[in-house]
């Protein structure tokens, strides 16, 4: 159990040191991410570490770039769960309610998603 502990808070560790070195996001929104297990599921770009069953952060921003309005709808589905917007890049499974977040830090991480480049 003490084994398991040390683990993952070293994997934990190396989730944040990874994306903040990589893509230098403002660090609490990156380990906002962390908390709220983001990271479990999304990675920040194909280099970054983190989950690969949603979408790259990066991709997001680049789909949504130049519609600061989509932080909005956006952070919604955050929120409520999503499905079927990014088959194109090949996620066929749904994103989960994520009710572990507020609306505020929903739009607050959004927000970060979207700003990355
Ligand atoms: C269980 C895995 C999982 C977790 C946990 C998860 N996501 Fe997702 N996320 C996904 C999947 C899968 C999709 C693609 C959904 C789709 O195709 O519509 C997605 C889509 C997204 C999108 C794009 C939505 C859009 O409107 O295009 C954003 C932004 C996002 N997630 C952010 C987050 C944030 C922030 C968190 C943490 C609060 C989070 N995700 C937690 C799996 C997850």
């Amino acid at each position: 159990m003490r084994q398991l502990k040390r683990q993952s808070a070293s994997l934990m560790g190396a989730l944040c040191v990874a994306s903040l070195a990589h893509a230098a996001p403002p660090a609490d929104e990156a380990e906002l991410a962390r908390k709220r297990g983001c990271l479990n599921c999304h990675a920040v770009d194909a280099a970054g570490e983190g989950g690969k069953v949603g979408p790259y952060f990066s991709d997001v921003a680049q789909r949504y770039a130049g519609q600061p309005q989509a932080i909005e709808s956006v952070a919604e589905r955050v929120q409520l769960g999503s499905k079927g917007l990014w088959l194109n890049k090949g996620v066929q499974v749904p994103m989960p309610r994520n009710p572990q977040v507020t609306q505020e830090e929903a739009r607050r991480l959004v927000a970060w998603i979207l700003g990355l480049k």
